[in-house]
């Protein structure tokens, strides 16, 4: 193992830039040449590596984003213009890969690895926290913090003006991020794309919760299958034309920002670990964490299986929720 290269695709989540320090300095420490690829898989494509050093990763353990810049790459789905990018790969003698992403880049790094036969690894990273395998995926506690942080603040509005807020969050293909914010924000209501959405239902539990109450918010995951907070709100408002309601879409301020010290870890762990394991001469799995431990899971299993949410959340919110509440 002589040359390891890497690179972060899909969306950015806080903890990338700590990932890809770890990487270098683990592969520098064992006398690898460490190779970054810039803007996810169309730097393959372009041939535009980066031989890095400890100079490039000096203080970037704090900062969000990636250093590396990221990318959906759709060329790279075609396997014809796939196969002219892979050569700058067997060019630049790349021994192995590492991808950090979610499960459309583990795909990508799939692909390479039955394509040129180097072996792959994976580092889940996305706010989304929707990857099989693992407790946490890198960024999603600083995501979470951050939809607190202003959810908190829109609390402070809402009960000053007995508003409801449907404050949405990111979240195309699962709940994981809302669920979870809304039991840390002490929200009244969640509303999943795991779990059917009933206007007439919502409505009518808004109705009860708010009796008097000084205002409720209400967390909409982007992907929920009645719409975002908008659409939501149209759809409610005619069964509660007396309720002042109120729409807030929090968008991409939750992938940005310092890393959380959780999110910095794991992604320290994970990012020094994926090396270790290409020099043990494990391929094709993803560097999972589960209860504390670093686990692997197969890649291919991490890219068919999906994390779901614990719709049990769900029931702890109906408890908590205020009953005929008259302040
Ligand atoms: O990275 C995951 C995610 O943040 C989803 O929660 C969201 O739906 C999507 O990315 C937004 O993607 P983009 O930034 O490409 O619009």
């Amino acid at each position: 193992m002589k040359r390891i290269a890497f690179l972060t695709s899909g969306g950015d989540s806080p903890g990338m830039n700590a990932c890809i320090r770890a990487i270098v300095k683990n592969c520098l420490h064992q006398d690898i040449q460490p190779v970054g690829i810039r803007d996810g898989f169309n730097g393959i494509m372009h041939g535009d590596f980066w031989e890095m050093t400890y100079d490039d990763v000096n203080n970037i353990i704090q900062s969000g984003g990636t250093i590396l810049g990221t990318a959906r790459s759709e060329d790279f789905k075609d396997a014809e213009k796939r196969k002219k990018g892979l050569t700058y790969l067997l060019k630049n003698k790349i021994d192995a890969l590492i991808v950090i992403g979610g499960d459309g880049s583990f795909a990508g790094a799939n692909a390479i690895s039955n394509e040129i036969g180097i072996p792959v690894i994976g580092v889940p990273a996305t706010i989304d926290n929707d990857i099989y395998g693992t407790d946490q995926t890198v960024g999603f506690d600083t995501a979470l913090n951050t939809v607190v942080e202003a959810v908190d603040k829109i609390r402070d509005t809402a009960s000053s003006h007995k508003r409801i807020f449907f404050v949405e969050v990111m979240g195309r293909d699962s709940g994981y991020l809302a669920l979870k914010s809304a039991v840390a924000s002490g929200a009244e209501m969640v509303l999943i794309p795991e779990e059917e959405t009933n206007i007439e239902k919502l409505a009518i539990q808004l109705k009860n919760q708010n009796q008097g109450k000084r205002g409720s918010i209400v967390i909409v995951a982007e992907g929920d299958d009645a719409g975002g907070s908008m659409d939501i709100i149209g759809k409610v408002k005619p069964h509660m034309e007396d309720f002042d309601l109120r729409a807030t879409v929090l968008g991409h301020i939750q992938r940005g920002g310092r890393p959380s010290a959780y999110d910095r870890i794991l992604a320290t762990t994970m990012g020094a670990e994926a090396v270790d394991i290409l020099i043990a001469g494990k391929k094709n799995v993803m560097v999972g964490h589960v209860a504390g431990k670093i686990k692997y899971v197969d890649l291919i299993q991490g890219i068919k299986l999906h994390a779901l949410p614990d719709k049990g959340k769900l029931d702890l919110l109906d408890k908590l929720r205020t009953k005929n509440s008259s302040k």
